[in-house]
């Protein structure tokens, strides 16, 4: 039996301790992120993503009243048909290696008709070094969907644990290998109303777990951690979504990942005639994503914005000398756990022989 999974057993929850890296939050916030400062040349969306100073200015990055991070397009600029509009697409300077774990506590996500949100991490040399989905919709989707994004080779075989709706299974096709989120008030207005929720993701040689909790049901954990403070799994419950290692070998696909938040306009997801159509035909006059969202006054937009409260970022590292590995270094969770809970295997072994 795998070291980590017996002591699991014994005392649930002890190995699933993880160390604070960062805390990106309040005027702090946009420190150790790069913004693009290029038109949208990726996902081929009708936006230009800022740069920092513009995006200040513009004020499509802030902190808000109440100590929260504003990201958000522009929606006060009269854009004429033919050109993009404003928006803001950041990425952090440091890479989180596998053994990190990211907590990402929002009060409103971006939402509407061509509005295309997305809070996800990627590896070196996409799609060699993988990419992790965390938060992503399009238009009026009611709910957050997950996905890999992988060279080919590494399928998503649905475990037991997993409280989400697998689609598709092959992670390195276009759309990915999906989960949708069962639970209600995961996006859009909903999510908003719900005083938001917390997202959580786990990056682990033993595979990639995602959690979605609507604002009332975030666990006592998340609820009492600080800037500071270690974190507990222990009161998580099951994933939303449950990416295993065993048809998927995490450390053959995935590299060390920088996370990115973005939100772009139309493009190859929202953008996409069929999809746009389907959700939001009755939106304006044309039918067409760009003509009928993007060009004029940007009224449509007062939703299109994220409000987080505060990512945070932590490792399985041992703290002391070796703690700095998780900013780009190897970080790797269950061998140096032994080091943190030896006392406790003692225990375990004392009471199994009891
Ligand atoms: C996107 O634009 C940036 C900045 O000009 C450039 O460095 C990058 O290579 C472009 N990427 C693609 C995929 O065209
Ligand atoms: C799961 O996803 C499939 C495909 O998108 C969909 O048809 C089905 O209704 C979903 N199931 C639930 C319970 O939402
Ligand atoms: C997959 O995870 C299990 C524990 O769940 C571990 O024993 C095994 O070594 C891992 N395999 C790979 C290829 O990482
Ligand atoms: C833009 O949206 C925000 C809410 O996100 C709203 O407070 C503001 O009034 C809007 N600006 C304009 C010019 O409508
Ligand atoms: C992590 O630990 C496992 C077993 O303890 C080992 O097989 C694997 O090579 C390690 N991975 C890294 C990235 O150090």
């Amino acid at each position: 039996m795998h070291f980590s999974l017996l002591l699991s057993l014994l005392l649930p929850g002890i190995t699933s301790s993880y160390n604070i890296v960062d805390d990106f939050s309040g005027l702090d916030f946009f420190d150790r992120w790069d913004f693009y400062g290029n038109y949208d040349n990726l996902t081929l969306g009708d936006v230009v993503w800022l740069d920092e100073p513009t995006a200040f200015e513009q004020e499509l990055a802030l902190v808000n009243a109440a100590g929260n991070v504003i990201i958000k397009v522009d929606n006060f600029s009269n854009v004429p048909f033919n050109q993009k509009r404003n928006s803001v697409r950041i990425t952090t300077q440091s890479s989180y290696d596998l053994g990190s774990l990211w907590v990402i506590d929002l009060v409103h996500l971006p939402f509407g008709c061509s509005v295309w949100p997305s809070i996800w991490t990627l590896g070196p040399d996409w799609p060699n070094g993988g990419e992790i989905d965390i938060i992503e919709g399009i238009n009026l989707m009611p709910s957050n969907q997950y996905a890999l994004h992988t060279t080919p080779g590494c399928i998503h075989t649905t475990p037991p644990t997993q409280t989400g709706n697998s689609t598709l299974v092959d992670c390195s096709q276009p759309s990915g290998c999906l989960v949708g989120e069962l639970a209600p008030n995961s996006f859009q207005s909903g999510f908003a109303a719900a005083d938001g929720g917390v997202y959580a993701a786990q990056f682990d040689y033993t595979g990639i777990f995602i959690w979605f909790w609507t604002r009332s049901n975030v666990p006592p954990s998340i609820v009492g951690s600080t800037p500071t403070s270690s974190i507990d799994l222990s009161d998580w419950g099951p994933p939303s979504a449950s990416y295993v290692n065993t048809s998927c070998p995490i450390e053959q696909f995935f590299g060390p990942q920088k996370m990115v938040i973005d939100i772009t306009l139309c493009g190859e997801w929202a953008g996409i005639p069929a999809d746009y159509q389907q959700a939001c035909a009755g939106a304006g006059p044309t039918g067409i994503c760009y003509n009928d969202n993007v060009v004029g006054s940007g009224a449509n937009y007062n939703d299109a914005y994220f409000e987080i409260k505060s990512v945070r970022t932590y490792t399985t590292a041992v703290p002391g000398p070796s703690a700095g590995v998780a900013l780009g270094g190897k970080s790797n969770g269950s061998g140096s756990a032994f080091e943190i809970w030896w006392p406790w295997l003692l225990a375990g072994m004392m009471l199994t022989m009891m």
